[in-house]
């Protein structure tokens, strides 16, 4: 499964990408206005260039042409852009447009699997099913990722399902028992997943029982 990191903060994903666990990079309106201080243009250009992998930029227009004029002036950022296109008609009208002329897209809230069906069978390269807000509103959000894997499955479907809204790190493992592609995590899970209080505390007594090794002898090194 590959994991891409939802943020628009240089900072973090310079420090993850160096760790070699991080495959690509979401972004969206709401990421980019966290940041407050840079300017949005400018931070989606860097992070193409920095980032070997996938880069997802969100569109903002709502009229065809408008979108399809947005989604070509991102495209041309870099190679590795996949221009995200939030789901409605018109959205899969451009998807259709863009997949013809080889430009990737990744379909953004999608909150039902005959969404990330129809998102699929326009062209999509990703789809984007949001699990976390349909938790928050009381649904079961890894219940739609079981059920796009399966009907994607079932019709050997390209299109890659990519878990995004991703809470805690447990959202993480069930989606890759699931089969889901790609999970999109805000950095503070990352980390999270990095972490185990176990592991801190087993380092703590291999470090001091070095230490104790190293009393003994004095001259002890590698
Ligand atoms: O890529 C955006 C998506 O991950 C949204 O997450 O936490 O705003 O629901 P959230």
């Amino acid at each position: 499964m590959k994991i891409f990191l939802d943020t628009a903060n240089i900072e973090a994903i310079k420090k993850y990408l160096e760790l070699g666990i991080v495959d690509g990079i979401t972004t969206n309106p709401s990421l980019l206005l966290k940041e407050k201080s840079r300017d949005p243009i400018d931070l989606m250009r860097n992070i193409v260039k920095l980032v070997d992998g996938p880069v997802s930029l969100e569109i903002v227009a709502i009229d065809f042409e408008e979108i399809i004029e947005e989604s070509l002036k991102l495209a041309n950022y870099g190679d590795n852009v996949v221009v995200k296109i939030p789901m409605s008609s018109v959205g899969l009208k451009a998807i259709n447009f863009l997949t013809k002329k080889n430009i990737k897209t990744n379909v953004t809230l999608i909150f039902s699997a005959n969404q990330a069906l129809l998102a699929a069978k326009a062209g999509a390269t990703y789809v984007s099913p949001f699990i976390g807000r349909l938790d928050d509103i009381g649904h079961d959000g890894l219940t739609l990722i079981s059920d796009i894997v399966q009907i994607f499955t079932n019709y050997d479907i390209t299109t890659q399902v990519l878990v995004a809204s991703i809470r805690h790190p447990i959202h993480v493992i069930e989606s890759a028992k699931l089969g889901a592609d790609v999970v999109t995590l805000p950095p503070e899970i990352l980390q999270k997943m990095i972490y185990h209080t176990l592991t801190d505390k087993g380092l703590d007594v291999f470090l001091a029982d070095w230490g104790k090794l190293k009393k003994e002898n004095p001259n002890l090194q590698f």
